[in-house]
């Protein structure tokens, strides 16, 4: 495909992994661990693909609601990740964990902060892990910074306000894919989709595949953008 017909942006919204289990029998675990693969599977061709950019909605602010077991099950998956290391294909990749971090385990924190810094200076693929994050908390914490820095009401812009959010040097997101069969957003960034084309599709998020992302992407390149113009 034309490259400028490519999303520079792309957020995924990993749902359907607690139905993928129970089709199977299987405890909603198995299908986080799943979604686990999908997701090393999907950020990969991300990688082959040439996308610059691409968000995965990992664990959300409203997430902590389900039962202990499972958060804690979601948290050993990021952990693992996190100890296995990036394969050879993500070697230029730079990772990043958005959202309020603060909640999570001393380990956690620090294993997150190691990657980090470990590929802060890469050059290739930015991929964003959504955890424990909210559009409106985003926004929040973003208002929050300007006015302890003292921003003047009168010259502040909405350059300003994205500036403050965790995605901060990032363009806006162009391309929202949810798989699933669910059709809302789910506080996933609202800021930066203000403009986004939506894509939902049926497959549940452990068996996404790489031809599914590639229908994604089919689909987004025909979309007419406008952004309000005509
Ligand atoms: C939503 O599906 C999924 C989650 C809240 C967890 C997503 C986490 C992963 C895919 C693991 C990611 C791992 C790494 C290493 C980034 P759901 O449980 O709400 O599914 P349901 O709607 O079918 O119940």
């Amino acid at each position: 495909m034309d490259a400028s017909l490519l999303p520079r942006h792309i957020g995924i919204i990993m749902d359907g992994n607690g139905r993928w289990a129970k089709k199977r029998l299987l405890p909603r675990t198995a299908g986080h661990i799943q979604g686990a693969k999908a997701f090393r599977r999907c950020l990969r061709h991300c990688i082959d693909l040439g996308i610059g950019c691409v968000t995965f909605y990992a664990f959300s602010t409203e997430n902590w609601k389900r039962p202990k077991e499972e958060v804690n099950a979601i948290m050993k998956l990021f952990s693992d990740y996190l100890d296995e290391g990036l394969d050879i294909s993500e070697d230029d990749v730079v990772m990043r964990f958005i959202g309020d971090v603060t909640p999570l385990s001393d380990a956690l924190k620090k294993k997150i902060s190691d990657l980090q810094s470990d590929t802060a200076d890469n050059h290739g693929l930015v991929c964003n892990i959504a955890v424990n994050y909210g559009g409106r908390d985003d926004i929040l914490h973003a208002v929050k910074r300007l006015i302890k820095e003292g921003a003047d009401p009168e010259t502040l812009d909405e350059a300003a306000l994205s500036d403050k959010l965790y995605t901060a040097g990032l363009p806006d997101v162009d391309l929202i894919i949810r798989p699933s069969g669910e059709q809302r957003i789910s506080n996933f960034l609202i800021w930066q989709a203000a403009y986004a084309e939506y894509v939902f599709m049926d497959v549940l998020w452990p068996d996404f595949s790489e031809k599914d992302l590639d229908a994604a992407i089919e689909e987004y390149s025909k979309r007419n953008r406008r952004f309000g113009g005509i």
